[in-house]
C-alpha cells in the first residue's frame, strides 16, 4: 500500500495554506473586503483557466474570513440567481419558508440578518458563466443589491473566461464597473511544490522520488493546472498500488496520463512507416525504467530492432530524422537539456501520455501484420 491518506488527492480538498495565490487573496482583501468592512459594497470578477485555484481560493476565503457572511455558492446547482440568493439567505441562518420570495424580499431579509449579527455579506458565485449569460435580470438585481435595496452585499463572480465578453455595452453600463482578478496558470516549479505537499500528506514515506513529482509537473505544465497535476498524482498512485508496486514509477505516471488524456494511438501508429515504427519501438525499450532517454540509447536499440524485424534503419541521421517526425506527430516529446559544466547539450526523448509497455505491445502487433 503506498497511499496512506487519500483525502489530499481529492478535488474537494482545500489545503491549510494556499501557496502561489497570495497576490489574488491580498487583492480580494484590499479591493473588496476592507471597503466592505466600512460598509462599501463592490463587485469583483475572478477568472482563469481550469485548475488555477479559483474554487480553492474562494473556499479558503470563506473558511478564513470570519468578519463577514462569506457565502460560497456553485451556480451549477441553481436554475437562477434568485434561487441561488435565496439559498444563501438560508445559509445565513434565516428560515425562508417559501420558495417564491422575490428579490426585494430576499435582500430586505438579508439586510436585517446582517444588521442583527453585525456582519456584512459576500456572495461568491462560482462557475457563473451560464447565469451571467442567461440570467441578466438576476445579475442586475444581485450586483446592485446595495444600491437598489440598501443591502450590504458584495459579490464575486467566478468563471473560466472574462465574463464581460458576454456583456453588451448596455449590460456593462447598467451593471457598473467591475474590478477583475486574474488566476494565471501555474508554472512547472509551482506545480512541483503543490505536488510535493500533497504527496507528503497522501503517500507513505519512501514510495515516491522527487524525480517522479518532477515528471508529473512536467506533464501537467502545458495545462498550468494544479487539477491536472493532482489528478495525475492520484491516478498514478492507484496504478502503482494496483500492481502491488512499492514505489511510484515513470510507467505508472504514463498510465495515469493516458487515462486523463485518452490518446488516439492506433490511428497515429497507422500513419507510420515500418522504419518509423522500429525507432518508436527502440524508444519504448529505452524508456522501460526511465522518464526520458538519450539519443545514444535510441540509436543503439534501433540497430537491434532493425535486425530483429528486417528493417532498413540506416545511418544515425536517419534515426534523428525519424525522431523529428515522431515529435511532429506528437507521439514522442523531445527536449534539449544541458549536461552540466561545459559538457554541451543532449537531446532527451520521452513519451508522456501512454504507458510505453502498452505502446510497445501495439507496435509489435503491427509488425506481425506487416
Ligand atoms: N495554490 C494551490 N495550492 C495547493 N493546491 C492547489 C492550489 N491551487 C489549486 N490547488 C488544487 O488543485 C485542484 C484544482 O483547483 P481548483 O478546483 O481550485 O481550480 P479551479 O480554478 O476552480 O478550476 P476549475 O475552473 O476547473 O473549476 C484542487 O485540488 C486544489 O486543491
Ligand atoms: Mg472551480
Amino acid at each position: 500500500m503506498i497511499i496512506k491518506n487519500p483525502d489530499p488527492l481529492d478535488f474537494s480538498y482545500v489545503p491549510q495554506k494556499l501557496r502561489f495565490r497570495e497576490k489574488q487573496i491580498e487583492n480580494i482583501r484590499r479591493i473588496m473586503l476592507e471597503p466592505l468592512k466600512a460598509g462599501i459594497s463592490s463587485n469583483l470578477l475572478a477568472f482563469g483557466d481550469s485548475g488555477t485555484g479559483k474554487t480553492s481560493t474562494m473556499r479558503y476565503l470563506s473558511r478564513e474570513e470570519k468578519r463577514f457572511f462569506m457565502i460560497y455558492q456553485n451556480a451549477l446547482s441553481f436554475s437562477s440567481l434568485r434561487a441561488l440568493v435565496l439559498d444563501a439567505l438560508s445559509k445565513m441562518g434565516r428560515v425562508t419558508g417559501t420558495k417564491n420570495m422575490s428579490f426585494p424580499e430576499i435582500f430586505r431579509s438579508m439586510k436585517r440578518v446582517s444588521e442583527e449579527r453585525g456582519k456584512n455579506i459576500v456572495i461568491i458565485v462560482d462557475e457563473a458563466t451560464n447565469l451571467i449569460k442567461f440570467d441578466k435580470d438576476g445579475l442586475y438585481n444581485l450586483l446592485r443589491a446595495n444600491e437598489v435595496y440598501g443591502a450590504p452585499i458584495s459579490c464575486i463572480l467566478v468563471s473560466m473566461e472574462d465574463p464581460t465578453i458576454y456583456m453588451t455595452e448596455r449590460d456593462k453600463k447598467s451593471l457598473g464597473v467591475f474590478s477583475t482578478i486574474l488566476f494565471n496558470r501555474y508554472k512547472q516549479d509551482e506545480l512541483f511544490e503543490i505536488l510535493s505537499e500533497r504527496a507528503r500528506m497522501a503517500l507513505e514515506q519512501g514510495t515516491f522520488d522527487e524525480s517522479s513529482l518532477e515528471y508529473i509537473s512536467e506533464v501537467a505544465e502545458p495545462f498550468g493546472s494544479a487539477r491536472v497535476a493532482i489528478e495525475l498524482l492520484q491516478k498514478s498512485a492507484y496504478v502503482c498500488q494496483y500492481r502491488d508496486g512499492e514505489k511510484l514509477e515513470s510507467e505508472d505516471i504514463r498510465a495515469a496520463s493516458s487515462m486523463i488524456n485518452p490518446y488516439v494511438t492506433e490511428s497515429k501508429l497507422g500513419e507510420l512507416e515500418p522504419e518509423e515504427l522500429g525507432v518508436l519501438l527502440a524508444v519504448c525499450r529505452c524508456l522501460k525504467d526511465e522518464s526520458s532517454t538519450e539519443m545514444a540509447c535510441v540509436i543503439r536499440e534501433s540497430r537491434v530492432v532493425s535486425e530483429q524485424y528486417f528493417l532498413d534503419i540506416g545511418a544515425d541521421s536517419m534515426v534523428y530524422r525519424i525522431i523529428k517526425r515522431l515529435e511532429n506527430i506528437g507521439i514522442v516529446e523531445g527536449k534539449v537539456v544541458g549536461r552540466g559544466d561545459r559538457k554541451g547539450v543532449a537531446k532527451m526523448i520521452g513519451i508522456n501520455d501512454v504507458p510505453v509497455g502498452v505502446l510497445e505491445e501495439k507496435v509489435m502487433e503491427m509488425f506481425k501484420r506487416i
